[in-house]
């Protein structure tokens, strides 16, 4: 399955906890390419499951993504983005930098990210939390296009994850 991607686009990876978002991303993408989530939560509180620190960490994750882009690179971001408000702030980073903002969707069973999830320690919460994730990932399958994501992949299973490859098309 190839996955078209604008050369300077701003992609957001979209998927619930365990659906294998940092794994596709350490697959396809050089770590510098790759905002996390967890790190920057990382490197403002020290810790990078510190839900509370959430909103310093997408403020600075927001920083950094403007600066790649204006400097011409692609940036990749890791986080759950299950939440039409969090979309939004990458919407926006990629429009302040005429950059395409690309949806790729990992659409999981709940099952399997439950399972996975279960067997990792820096994973604790409980199985309501996935449940509501897995309810958020079904909206937004809707609102992506209205939000102004110009493409929008959706990889539906482990399969189609792993068959994945990345195609880049040069804009100009
Ligand atoms: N995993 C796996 N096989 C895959 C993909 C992931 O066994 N094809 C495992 C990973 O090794 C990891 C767990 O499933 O232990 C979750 O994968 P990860 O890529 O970390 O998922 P994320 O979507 O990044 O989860 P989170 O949102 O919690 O960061
Ligand atoms: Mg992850």
């Amino acid at each position: 399955m190839i996955i078209d991607v604008p050369e300077l686009s701003l992609v957001a990876l979209v998927g619930i906890s365990g659906s294998g978002k940092s794994t596709f991303a350490r697959t396809h993408w050089k770590p510098t390419q790759v905002l996390s989530s967890d790190f920057f939560r990382g490197l403002v509180a020290d810790d990078e499951n510190d839900q509370s620190a959430s909103s310093d960490a997408f403020e600075v994750l927001h920083y950094v993504a403007g600066k790649r882009l204006a400097a011409g690179r692609l940036t990749v971001v890791d986080a759950t983005n299950l939440q039409s408000h969090a979309r939004a702030g990458l919407v926006k980073v990629a429009r302040e930098h005429d950059v395409l903002p690309v949806a790729i969707v990992l659409d999981v069973p709940e099952a399997l990210a439950w399972e996975r999830t279960q067997a990792r320690e820096d994973r604790t919460f409980g199985r309501q939390v996935l449940t509501r994730m897995h309810r958020d990932l079904r909206r937004s399958l809707n609102q992506l296009a209205k939000e102004g994501f110009r493409k929008i992949h959706v990889l539906r299973g482990t399969e189609q994850i792993e068959a994945a490859e990345i195609r880049y098309e040069k804009l100009f």
